[in-house]
């Protein structure tokens, strides 16, 4: 299954108000749920692991104090900012992944629950944060934005992945009338049939001007999981893949037809 979540129980999925807006949200809850063995063990994504990391190496500073990772999930990519932090905070809802993190990294790595849209964070709290697969839950992006914005510390940096709906396969499908969804219509697609939560997607147009309104300037974008398919990975294998989307980053990031469009944010 290609889906982040499809595994997760069926009563995983959360409506609630938000205390601060009166937006309904939904939390996409992962606990009981072992996104750590289903998504990334079980699953031929290593290209994808890898891509990831690469944008990270590429975004991240060298250098940084107080860093946290939101909606980090179980500590993927934990040991690409670790060497780099002073002190390093995981952040998220699942306290099935906050155990998994704390299993892996003992005190290496500190860990806390909450809800992205309410922050559990003093403003001007970080140096530097990252938010990676994870936009395509949120339904109020520019809650969230504001919320990450608030908690960053003024020049501080924010690499956030974003979930992209102008992606070529999409153009595709809607050109060929195989699906309704217009890729470049700036509204967000809810895609319901995704899994029993649904994902977001966003034109990066939409994203980027949200950003703008917390306050944020974009200050890098790279184009990343640009080979992300199944049948592009039988045929070349992972390690050219990886080889190709080194180069692809940045190459691409203008047009911005990728499946993950990473952004480095200042405040
Ligand atoms: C697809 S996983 C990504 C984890 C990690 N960033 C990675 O790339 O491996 C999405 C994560 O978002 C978390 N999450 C979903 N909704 C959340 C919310 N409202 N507040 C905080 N975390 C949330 C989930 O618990 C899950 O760990």
């Amino acid at each position: 299954m290609t889906k982040e979540t499809a595994k997760k129980s069926a009563s995983s999925t959360t409506e609630q108000k938000a205390t601060s807006t009166n937006h309904p949200k939904v939390i996409s809850d992962y606990n009981g749920y072992d996104y750590k063995k289903i998504f990334w063990e079980n699953a031929d994504r290593k290209y994808e692991d890898a891509a990831d990391r690469m944008a990270i190496r590429r975004l991240l500073p060298n250098r940084m104090g107080n860093f946290v990772d939101i909606a980090g999930g179980y500590g993927r990519l934990a040991d690409e900012y670790l060497p780099r932090a002073t002190v390093a905070t995981l952040f998220d809802y699942s306290k099935t992944e906050l155990a998994q993190a704390k299993e892996l990294y003992g005190n290496k790595l500190k860990t806390k629950a909450g809800d992205i849209y309410d922050l559990p964070f003093k403003k001007d709290s970080f140096d530097a944060l990252m938010m990676i697969r994870a936009t395509h839950h949120f339904k109020d992006m520019q809650k969230v934005s504001d919320e990450l914005y608030r908690v960053l510390k003024p020049g501080g940096v924010a690499v956030i992945e974003v979930a992209n709906k102008k992606t070529l396969p999409k153009m595709f499908r809607y050109w060929f009338k195989k699906s309704d969804i217009n890729p470049f219509s700036l509204e967000p697609v809810h895609l319901k049939n995704v899994d029993q939560d649904g994902f977001y997607n966003y034109h990066p147009k939409y994203i980027e001007a949200i950003f703008h309104k917390s306050g944020f300037k974009i200050d890098k974008v790279l184009s990343v999981s640009n080979f992300r398919s199944a049948k592009l990975k039988k045929i070349f294998g992972t390690k050219s893949l990886v080889r190709l989307e080194r180069g692809a980053q940045g190459l691409l990031a203008p047009v911005r037809f990728a499946p993950s469009i990473y952004y480095r944010l200042v405040k």
